[in-house]
C-alpha cells in the first residue's frame, strides 16, 4: 500500500537490531485514516473468503482488526497475554508465544465462547517478523477447530523467518508494507501483497 509505505520512509525510525519504530502512526499514536485505508486494502484483498471472526493479538493489532471486522460485519476477538481473573480452568484456548524480539514468552489466551469450529477465521496484527504472534493464533484456531482462512499484516519484515514459516504451512498472507531490509538505518521495500 502505496501511503503506508510513503509514511513508513517519512516517520518511520530505524533502531538497533532492525528494529521499526512507527510510534507516530501505528504503535503507539494511531492514524485513524491510514488505519481505515489499510482495513479497506484487506477488505479488497479477502472479501471472497466469506469470514466470520477477526482474530488478532493485544495490543497493537486491535486497532486495526476492529476496522477490518466492522468492513466484514463480524465480530473481533483479541489474544490476551494473561489470563483474566474471570476465566475459569478448562473455559479458554491456550498457546504460548515466544518474541524473539522483545526476549518473552507470553501464554496467549481467547476464551472458548470466542472462537469455535464453525468460525472462519482472518487473522490481522501489526508486524509480522519471525511469525510466533501468528502461529500462536493459529493455534487457537486449531485448537477451536474452526478454519484460519488467511493474514493480514500492515508490515512485515521479510527479511526474518515469518513470512517462510507460514508459507510453508500453506498460510495465505497479505502484507501491506514489506521490508527488504533495514541495514545501515536505510529502509528498502519490496512489492506488497496487496499491489501485486
Ligand atoms: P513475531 O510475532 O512475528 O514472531 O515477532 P517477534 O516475536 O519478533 O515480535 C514480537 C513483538 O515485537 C510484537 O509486538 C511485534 O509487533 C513487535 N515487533 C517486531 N519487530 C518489530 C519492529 O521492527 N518494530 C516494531 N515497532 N515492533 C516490532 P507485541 O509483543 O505483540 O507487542 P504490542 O506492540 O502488540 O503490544
Amino acid at each position: 500500500m502505496k501511503l503506508l509505505e510513503q509514511m513508513v520512509k517519512n516517520d518511520g525510525k530505524v533502531y538497533p537490531n532492525n528494529v521499526l519504530k512507527v510510534d507516530s502512526f501505528i504503535n503507539h499514536q494511531i492514524n485513524p485514516k491510514l488505519m481505515l485505508e489499510m482495513a479497506n486494502s484487506f477488505y479488497n484483498y479477502f472479501k471472497e473468503k466469506r469470514v466470520t471472526k477477526i482474530l488478532t493479538i493485544e495490543a497493537s493489532g486491535i486497532a486495526p482488526a476492529i476496522l477490518v471486522a466492522n468492513l466484514f460485519d463480524v465480530p473481533m476477538v483479541f489474544a490476551k497475554k494473561s489470563v483474566p481473573s474471570t476465566l475459569t480452568r478448562n473455559s479458554f484456548y491456550e498457546s504460548t508465544v515466544h518474541s524473539y524480539t522483545k526476549n518473552v514468552t507470553n501464554n496467549i489466551v481467547v476464551s472458548k465462547d470466542f472462537l469455535s469450529s464453525e468460525d472462519r477465521v482472518l487473522i490481522i496484527d501489526d508486524f509480522l517478523a519471525n511469525g510466533q504472534a501468528v502461529l500462536g493464533l493459529a493455534d487457537l484456531i486449531r485448537q477451536a477447530g474452526g478454519t484460519l482462512l488467511g493474514v493480514g499484516i500492515l508490515i512485515e519484515k521479510s527479511f526474518q523467518d515469518g513470512r517462510k514459516l507460514l508459507e510453508e504451512k500453506n498460510i495465505e498472507v497479505c502484507s501491506l508494507c514489506r521490508l527488504a531490509s533495514l541495514e545501515n538505518e536505510k529502509i528498502e521495500f519490496n512489492l506488497a501483497d496487496d499491489e501485486k
